[in-house]
């Protein structure tokens, strides 16, 4: 995690400038619509891996929410972030690191541009279904596994340019798998392109209200007899 903490903090200086006018990074604008459509001004949300707050810059602008947390391992992002959205409640270090008083406190939970950092999923979705209300969205972006392309076809790559610097890919399967093992289900997965011909995924999960009969049906399905 410190040589991701490295380059953040390092990257934080010119990420704004960067963002915008080197790499022309599409997935605050991709995500916005789904972000302000499950966002109210009840909403207690979290951003995870939050940035400078790219993820909830629309929602902080329309005041759709009742509380805004970020959390990320990069002070540097978070001292910009701060200046540019005050009444955001930020928090330096990973998701696990949050208190345990957010238990399912959290209405909306946003990862965009960081799940390919994150080394343990399942145990990230499972933390993110315990900080998760009970009608609670999950909204993250994640790359994919892409064998026919260069620059995404390792699981376990680095990211471009920054060779000491992990990045963890993954199949939509995969993240499916995973999500209902933590019992949160998938109810929406697009691909877009996020910057530079790179391709993202953009995935909505609900919390399953009973997580055993979800697991019941798909193994009934799976074990039913080809018609
Ligand atoms: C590509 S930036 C994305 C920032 C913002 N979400 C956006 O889309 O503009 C990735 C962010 O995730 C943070 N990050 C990386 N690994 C993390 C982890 N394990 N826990 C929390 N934040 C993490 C980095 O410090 C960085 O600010």
């Amino acid at each position: 995690m410190s040589s991701t903490r490295n380059f953040y903090n390092f990257l934080a200086l010119v990420f704004d400038f960067s963002i915008r006018y080197i790499v022309q990074y599409r997935a605050p604008d991709f995500l916005r619509h789904y972000l302000l459509s499950l966002a109210t001004s009840e909403s207690n949300i979290l951003d995870i891996g939050t940035g400078t707050g790219h993820a909830i810059e629309a929602i902080y602008h329309q005041r759709q929410f009742a509380s805004i947390h970020g959390v990320d391992i990069s002070a540097e992002m978070l001292r910009r972030c701060k200046r540019k959205f005050p009444d955001i409640h930020l928090h330096e270090g990973d998701v696990f690191s949050l208190p345990d008083d957010f238990s399912r406190w959290f209405h909306l939970i946003i990862c965009m541009g960081a799940v390919e950092h994150i080394p343990d999923l399942p145990r990230f979705f499972v933390r993110c279904g315990d900080l998760l209300h009970d009608d609670g969205h999950l909204v993250f972006t994640y790359e994919p596994v892409i064998v026919y392309k260069k620059n995404q076809q390792d699981p376990h790559g680095h990211l471009k340019f920054f060779s000491n610097v992990p990045c963890y890919r993954h199949d939509p399967a995969e993240i499916a798998k995973h999500l209902n093992s933590a019992g949160l289900l998938v109810v929406d997965d697009r691909e877009f392109v996020a910057y530079w011909g790179m391709v993202f995924h953009m995935v909505m999960a609900m919390k399953i209200k009973q997580p055993n009969k979800v697991l019941e049906r798909d193994a009934a399905q799976s074990a039913a007899p080809l018609s």
